[in-house]
């Protein structure tokens, strides 16, 4: 028997830009990578963003000359599809770009920029490309980091692969033409990583929270909740960019939410299967005596007066315990599951059973039905 080894380090860079008025042709941020002369970009768009910004998108390229192919992408949980991928794949192969300087452009919500990135990682084995997320999921998550893929054979996100982007552009008046449900299911990010990181982010949401979802995140309290959002996010994702440790506090929310939102897919959002499993998780910590009485009803107190509409009869049980049963899996045989340790902290369990998850049913269930009363 004879060995070689074979071992090689890939740095990964990319920046995460605030910018503003993106379209107007005198903003380079959308060429500031790759080249401009003679050059081509494969533009794909939201459908809804297309209505709002589709004439100034186009006004951009053919400003600066730039010979872009657009396509429009339908948003929505139900088009990230195998399909959605290859009618994407099949319409960038006929549109043949520089598999180095002419970056992909995606430009939408977290549906978009995850099916966007991976034709980027697959096509030629990787081209690069740019997000612009135009939904507060995308903001203050889905754009962040490095995660692409589509859903597949009744699981989400079951294809993909980690690609970089080149950059991220984050514009966030783009946010104020979506629909305040979507405002809301970005927030229930938000809400997770102030949980389990950072207690002051907590605090500010509390105090200012309903203000920014009232002025859809351009009132100067939203910079700071985002700017501290993002950099929570980008602290939590830079040192474990593809995953190699599989206990992630981002991971809070996601564990029950998994088989809620697969069975639920036309009616519950993924912030809002997130925040299920937020106030579950929650339940099961104070009973694990992780958070106290008092901090519990923070974080109950913050979803009513943020505004949630939560609909508590999608919690079955058995479901729910399927769902961690797969998510175990998917972290490689240990369950895993992040839970607060008071407010802007966080423990891993790993021994979570169906009594205590059926318990903390119950108890939401009787928190819905008292219509929000403080616990
Ligand atoms: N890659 C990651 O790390 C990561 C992280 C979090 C979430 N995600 C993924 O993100 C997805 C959810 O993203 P989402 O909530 O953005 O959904 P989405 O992309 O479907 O967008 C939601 C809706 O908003 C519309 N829209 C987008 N921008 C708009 C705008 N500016 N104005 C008006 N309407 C607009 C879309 O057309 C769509 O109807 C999920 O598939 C989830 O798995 C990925």
């Amino acid at each position: 028997m004879s060995t070689r080894k074979v071992a090689f380090q890939h740095t990964i860079e990319y920046e995460v830009v605030n910018t503003s008025n993106l379209f107007h042709p005198q903003n380079w941020a959308l060429l500031s990578v790759g080249k401009i002369e003679d050059a081509r970009r494969f533009v794909v768009v939201d459908a809804n963003v297309e209505k709002h910004h589709g004439a100034a998108i186009r006004a951009y390229f053919e400003y600066h000359h730039v010979d872009a192919r657009f396509a429009t992408f339908p948003g929505g949980e139900e088009n990230k599809t195998l399909d959605h991928y290859l009618a994407l794949a099949h319409e960038l192969d006929l549109f043949p770009i520089h598999r180095r300087d002419e970056p992909i452009i995606a430009i939408g919500g977290g549906v978009l920029t995850d099916l966007v990135g991976f034709v980027a990682a697959s096509h030629r084995r990787g081209v690069p490309y740019i997000k612009v997320p135009t939904t507060l999921m995308g903001y203050v998550d889905a754009s962040i980091g490095i995660k692409t893929g589509f859903n597949f054979n009744g699981n989400k996100n079951r294809l993909g692969a980690f690609h970089a982007p080149q950059t991220v552009l984050l514009d966030k008046t783009l946010l104020k033409t979506l629909p305040r449900r979507h405002l809301l299911n970005g927030l229930c990010e938000i809400i997770k990583l102030a949980i389990i990181a950072d207690a002051e982010l907590f605090d500010l949401l509390e105090l200012h929270g309903a203000e920014c979802v009232g002025s859809r995140f351009q009132n100067a309290q939203s910079d700071i909740t985002l700017d501290r959002a993002i950099a929570g996010m980008i602290k939590e994702l830079e040192p474990n960019l593809f995953e190699e440790e599989l206990a992630r506090k981002v991971d809070f929310g996601h564990t029950f939410s998994y088989g809620l939102e697969t069975r639920h897919e036309a009616n519950l959002l993924h912030g809002e299967a997130v925040l299920l499993d937020i106030l579950l998780s929650t339940l099961i910590a104070r009973g694990r005596n992780l958070m106290t009485d008092d901090e519990t009803s923070r974080v109950f107190r913050l979803t009513r007066e943020l505004g949630f509409a939560i609909d508590a009869s999608v919690l079955d049980p058995s479901l729910l315990c399927a769902s961690l049963t797969e998510r175990t899996y998917h972290r490689n045989g240990l369950q895993r599951v992040p839970m607060p340790r008071g407010i802007g902290d966080c423990a891993f369990l790993n021994d979570i059973h169906a009594a205590e998850i059926e318990s903390a049913v119950k108890t939401l269930e009787d928190w819905m039905a008292k219509e929000y009363e403080v616990l």
